[in-house]
């Protein structure tokens, strides 16, 4: 498909339009910029009113296809102003997040917290078909509720790993509440430093479109049989073996599954 650009105006237009526009099959763009105090942003060449320190923009709702965007910061700094490009490549649909602070004076996770309902933890379960000879690896395990779960339902192993050390106390707090020492661990850890080949069977994420690709050349080296459960992302331009829906009250989720061999091609 090849590949369309569209226009800071587009992304940076307000509220999404009824009538022609609300087609069921056009799905938004939304992304959220981080800029340290005083920035000028720019979508396209086109300058944006930014909030300090986070702008959410989104785009009207759009046909299917392949969207790349560029962001420009100009941002104050005591040697002079700096330029930073960031080219997001996105699909409608998608979510993302940039973050453009000081490397120092942003937070060290590459995604905020936000658990997953636990309807939506449930469901995904059930979709990998989980078994107690499983091992489940959540990236990014938040309050552990993924990793308790299935071993409190399934009997199987479970590891949770977040680089924040709040989630990481939180989930270990979770795993003593529900009885499961015995099958969960918890670490903290940079998902992007595991050595996904020799542990896991599944492994969950919630995460951003951008870091499931990032993750995507460790995610290739599972065992065969292993599964890759994403929560609302896609994984880069893969079609998913099986996707569900999940009516939760804070709305639709999208869950996707892609067998190893999938990811690999194979
Ligand atoms: C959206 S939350 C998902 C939490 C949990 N998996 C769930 O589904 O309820 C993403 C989590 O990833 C963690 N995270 C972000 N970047 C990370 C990294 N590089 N390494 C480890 N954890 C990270 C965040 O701290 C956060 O807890």
């Amino acid at each position: 498909m090849g590949r369309k650009l569209i226009v800071g105006a587009a992304l940076l237009a307000g509220p999404i339009l009824a009538g022609a526009f609300a087609q069921e099959w056009r799905k938004t763009v939304r992304v959220e910029v981080y800029l340290p105090e005083g920035a000028r942003l720019f979508f396209e060449g086109r300058e944006a009113r930014p909030d300090w320190p986070m702008s959410r923009f989104e785009s009207p709702p759009l046909p299917p296809g392949k969207y790349l965007y560029t962001i420009t910061a100009i941002i104050p700094g005591p040697d002079g102003p700096r330029t930073v490009t960031r080219r997001l490549d996105v699909r409608p649909g998608d979510f993302e997040s940039i973050d453009l602070r000081e490397p120092g004076k942003r937070p060290t996770a590459d995604v905020e917290y936000e658990p997953t309902p636990q309807k939506v933890v449930d469901s995904l379960l059930r979709l990998a078909r989980i078994t107690d000879k499983d091992v489940v690896w959540d990236l990014g395990c938040g309050d552990g509720r993924i990793p308790v779960t299935a071993a409190e339902r399934y009997g199987c192993k479970a590891s949770g790993f977040d680089i924040d050390p709040e989630r990481v106390k939180d989930s270990l707090a979770n795993v003593r509440q529900h009885g499961v020492e015995r099958l969960v661990t918890i670490e903290r850890r940079d998902i992007f430093a595991l050595d996904l080949s020799k542990g896991p069977t599944v492994v969950t994420l919630y995460l951003l479109p951008s870091l499931n690709a990032r993750l995507l050349p460790r995610l290739r080296k599972l065992p065969p049989g292993s599964r890759v459960v994403s929560i609302a992302h896609r994984m880069a331009d893969i079609r998913p073996d099986e996707r569900i829906v999940v009516d939760t009250e804070l709305g639709e989720f999208d869950v996707y599954l892609w067998r190893a061999e999938t990811l690999r091609g194979d």
